[in-house]
């Protein structure tokens, strides 16, 4: 059930983040900060279907599983960074200044999430047309002490190509929130 918690907490997180985020003036930030907000907006659609699915709210397709992974791929790691350059952040931008402080930080986090994401492309891509066991969470894993949740990115993981979808959407989750709560500020 633990799972469960971490990704509707996620997804509650998600779900303020859109709501806050029309407040923006439309293009305040100019075109390069309205085309990552897109593309954050896109991932958070993309990952609410994803769970969904798993989460039995909607039907299960595996050509929408597909094309939502590879939202998630295509919109992190390297093409994830680049959203982010000088000069772009800080307000009106809900991106803070901090990330050029700590542009090794964000960049591994954006390249950790990337990883996942490209993993869960690649077993999208050959997803079948029914929810299986092996697809869902603990599949595969020795469930003991959760030691793949809850805790930092750097933490020994598995191979995230030998990990069931549904595990890799939860690390897909945590890399969005650990990324927001050091790198993203609430703007008016
Ligand atoms: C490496 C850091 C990082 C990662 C990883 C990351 N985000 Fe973001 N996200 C940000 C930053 C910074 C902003 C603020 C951007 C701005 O306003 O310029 C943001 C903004 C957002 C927004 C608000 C967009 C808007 O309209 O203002 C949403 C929604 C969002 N992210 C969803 C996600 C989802 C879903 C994931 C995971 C699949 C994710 N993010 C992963 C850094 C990250």
């Amino acid at each position: 059930m633990r799972g469960r918690a971490v990704v509707a907490a996620a997804m509650l997180a998600l779900a303020g983040s859109l709501t806050f985020a029309p407040s923006l003036a439309a293009g305040s930030g100019g075109p390069i900060v309205a085309a990552r907000q897109d593309s954050m907006k896109e991932m958070a659609a993309a990952a609410k279907a994803i769970a969904e699915m798993f989460d039995g709210k909607r039907a299960y397709d595996a050509a929408g599983f597909r094309a939502a992974a590879e939202v998630l791929r295509a919109r992190t790691g390297r093409a994830m960074i680049a959203e982010f350059p000088d000069g772009t952040l800080g307000e009106p931008s809900g991106a803070k200044t901090e990330i050029d402080q700590a542009r090794l930080e964000f960049e591994s986090l954006a390249r950790h999430v990337g990883d996942l994401a490209d993993a869960l492309a690649t077993k999208a891509h050959n997803a079948p047309a029914k929810i299986t066991a092996d697809m869902r969470m603990g599949a595969g894993l020795p469930m003991n002490g959760g030691s793949l949740l809850g805790k930092r990115p750097k933490v020994a993981e598995a191979e995230p190509a030998k990990m069931p979808a549904e595990h890799l959407l939860h690390l897909i989750l945590q890399d969005c929130s650990s990324c927001h709560a050091k790198f993203r500020q609430k703007v008016k």
